[in-house]
């Protein structure tokens, strides 16, 4: 596991952008738990973690294509999907196993 952020740094709703073994991830933080996908859109590359974040949605900011932070599934286009990463919170740090 690899220490990426405080707790504090990210609060209900914030997405941040960290790089865990050479990998840009986004983390987010949704209904107090925390999740971590690939940054990198399938599509044509963009950041996630400069997506609008809609509860479990995370919207890529080119084009909107939109992933479930939970598993990584997009709901658009259907069959597509980005990486997910285990994340643990403890002791007000957040680490990622990537
Ligand atoms: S680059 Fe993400 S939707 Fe196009």
């Amino acid at each position: 596991m690899t220490r990426v952020l405080a707790s504090a740094e990210l609060p209900e709703g914030a997405r941040r952008l960290v790089v865990v073994g050479g990998r840009a991830v986004a983390v987010v933080r949704v209904q107090g738990a925390v999740y971590a996908v690939d940054d990198v859109c399938p599509h044509r590359g963009g950041s996630l973690a400069m997506g609008d974040l809609q509860g479990f949605h995370l919207y890529c900011p080119l084009h909107a294509w939109c992933f479930d932070v939970r598993t990584g599934d997009a709901f658009f286009p259907q069959g597509c999907r980005v990486q997910t990463f285990e994340v643990v919170e403890r002791d007000g740090e957040i680490y990622l196993g990537a």
